[in-house]
């Protein structure tokens, strides 16, 4: 567990902001990053949260082009409304920006001159598609055609969603255009490219040095820079993005910008100086990325492995062979697998899935929370239904611990007056739920730090479930009648119990645990409370509970 404070960085993968996020998206990125952070914090450690909206992509401009709004409009429609989740779903952001601010305009162009500086980037004449029917070149998601991979028919020009393999849209078979469907033709341009082969074999050691990683992650990363890397384009023909810095020496700067992907990965450490600058301490995101002993952790689902398990490290190599601190890389990249909803991958740009806050008319955000959090894909790909969300609400947060805490609380209002009683000679029963209690506290504060969220949820759920145990064993409701001291006894040990669930829950439910928290007694937030199970003193008033957890219920097209 942890001992001193320490620094994390939560760095969540930012979402393309041309339309609303579902269930998939959330509980592949940002619940698990959410869950994470607030155990930090909880625990006392210092977290920066940063993610935002991703502006430049191609997802952007094809959908501005098909309304006929610039792809800026786009964004300024959207960003507000990921912002409004995030409150909704209590995904707590220390700074959730944007790629279009000036801060990260300028971090990404001085990225790009430290490379040019180290040597990682150089120029080269090479051959990019062209559309001849409509006089432009095309970006890589423009360009769709056949993966040399795998075969599959409909890759796009920067990825195989089959695969998962990062292309080049030069290397697919039978490549068509986006725009007119014609067969694109190779011209020639001139462009930066990161020298990636340079960096293959400190970024090969270093992936073999890593310990605690996802397997999948960890060999997939393995197996592709085994197998080579390619040195790669760093700047396309577009004028949607972030310019090239203008130091750099190539003509036609103005029609070509900075590669989305090698732009959006920087938005890390430009959202991370932002937050700084903002609250007044401009040098205060140092502690995050210079500080050797910070660690720092990428939340994103499974197609977003390659960008940030080897080139955004490889990146932050290149940039580090300079003078001056370096940047720490990535602790772990714990990439989550795909929820799927009745076998379909739930993916905004296949169009298919509820937006989240659709959800929240049937769930509260915790009980939502709570849903998803239990169905994290963290190893597998996870297919659920509205059924499942139902059943895990009521069956198990609602009938374990809901109605604990509002049986516990009603029993203490009915026969002590609605303070904690005075607990008097604990028994070995008594002991040994606590003892319990803060063995599972112990666990789940392992799996936590160990982004083990699915197993460290089922610590919280037991705790929940012992302490029912343990009141159908005493049964105060009988006791009440004949032996009051008893009764005192087991009421005070269930709410200690109750104490302990309170945090336990913390990471996953923050609303309903601050919830009983209060009634409880407890002041502020559990925030820098540090991970140990509040003791209630005798005499504490507490709260009037109502039910934490409504009952949920879905129309029917949804179960
Ligand atoms: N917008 C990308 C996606 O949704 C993720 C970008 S993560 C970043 O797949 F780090 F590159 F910003
Ligand atoms: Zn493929």
């Amino acid at each position: 567990m942890t001992t001193s404070p320490k620094n994390i960085l939560v760095a969540v993968a930012w979402p393309y902001a041309n339309g609303l996020s579902h269930l998939g998206h959330i509980a592949g990125a940002y619940l698990p990053a959410d869950i994470f952070a607030r155990y930090h914090r909880i625990a006392g450690d210092r977290v920066l949260m940063v993610s935002g909206s991703d502006a430049h992509g191609t997802p952007i401009t094809v959908k501005a082009d098909q309304e006929g709004v610039t792809p800026a409009e786009i964004v300024e429609r959207y960003h507000p409304r990921f912002l409004e989740q995030w409150e909704a779903l209590g995904i707590s952001f220390d700074h959730f920006t944007t790629t279009m601010t000036d801060t990260h305009r300028e971090v990404t162009q001085e990225m790009f001159l430290r490379l040019l500086d180290n040597g990682y980037l150089e120029t080269r004449t090479t051959e990019q598609f062209y559309d001849p029917e409509a006089e432009r070149f095309l970006p890589d998601r423009y360009v769709e055609g056949t993966c040399p991979h795998c075969g599959y028919g409909s890759a796009r020009g920067d990825q195989c969603d089959n695969c998962g393999k990062t292309l080049d849209p030069v290397d697919l078979v039978d490549p068509r255009s986006k725009f007119s469907g014609a067969t694109p033709e190779q011209r020639e341009t001139e462009h930066y490219f990161i020298l990636l082969s340079k960096l293959q074999d400190d970024l090969l050691a270093w992936l073999e040095g890593l310990e605690g990683w996802r397997n999948h992650v960890h060999n997939w990363a393995l197996g592709f820079v085994g197998g080579g890397l390619q040195d790669r384009a760093y700047t396309r023909d577009l004028t949607w993005g972030v310019p090239i810095p203008d130091r750099a020496p190539i003509d036609a700067r103005d029609d070509k910008r900075i590669y989305v992907w090698f732009e959006a990965v920087v938005g890390y450490l430009s959202a991370s100086v932002e937050w700084a600058r903002q609250r007044g301490t401009p040098d205060a995101w140092k502690d995050w990325w210079e500080d050797a002993d910070a660690e720092t952790y990428y939340f994103i689902g499974k197609d977003n492995i390659p960008f940030h398990a080897v080139y955004w490290p490889a990146l932050l190599m290149g940039r580090n062979a300079g003078d001056g601190p370096a940047l720490n890389l990535p602790t772990n990249v714990p990439a989550n697998q795909y929820v799927t909803f009745k076998g379909e991958k739930a993916s905004k740009s296949m169009g298919i899935g509820t937006p989240v806050l659709d959800y929240l008319q049937h769930f509260t955000p915790d009980e939502l929370r709570y849903a998803l959090a239990a169905n994290l894909p963290e190893y597998t790909d996870t297919d659920i239904d509205g059924g499942e969300l139902v059943r895990r609400v009521n069956e198990e947060l609602a009938a374990a611990w809901g109605n604990l805490v509002n049986r516990v609380l009603a029993m203490t209002h009915k026969n002590a007056d609605g303070v904690v009683p005075d607990p008097g000679e604990l028994a070995d029963d008594d002991r040994d739920l606590l003892a319990r209690v803060d063995g599972l506290l112990a666990e789940e504060a392992e799996l936590l730090a160990k982004v083990e969220l699915r197993a460290a949820l089922r610590k919280a759920l037991e705790i929940a479930q012992e302490t029912n145990a343990y009141l159908n064993a005493q049964e105060p409701w009988k006791t009440a009648k004949t032996d009051p001291d008893r009764t005192a006894t087991t009421l005070n040990t269930a709410l200690q119990a109750i104490s302990g669930g309170a945090l336990a829950f913390a990471p996953f439910t923050p609303f309903s645990s601050q919830q009983v928290h209060e009634w409880l007694g407890g002041e502020a937030g559990l925030e820098g409370h540090g991970w140990v199970r509040r003791e209630l003193a005798a005499g504490t008033a507490l709260g009037s509970p109502a039910p934490l957890f409504p009952r949920v219920e879905l129309p029917e097209e949804d179960g």
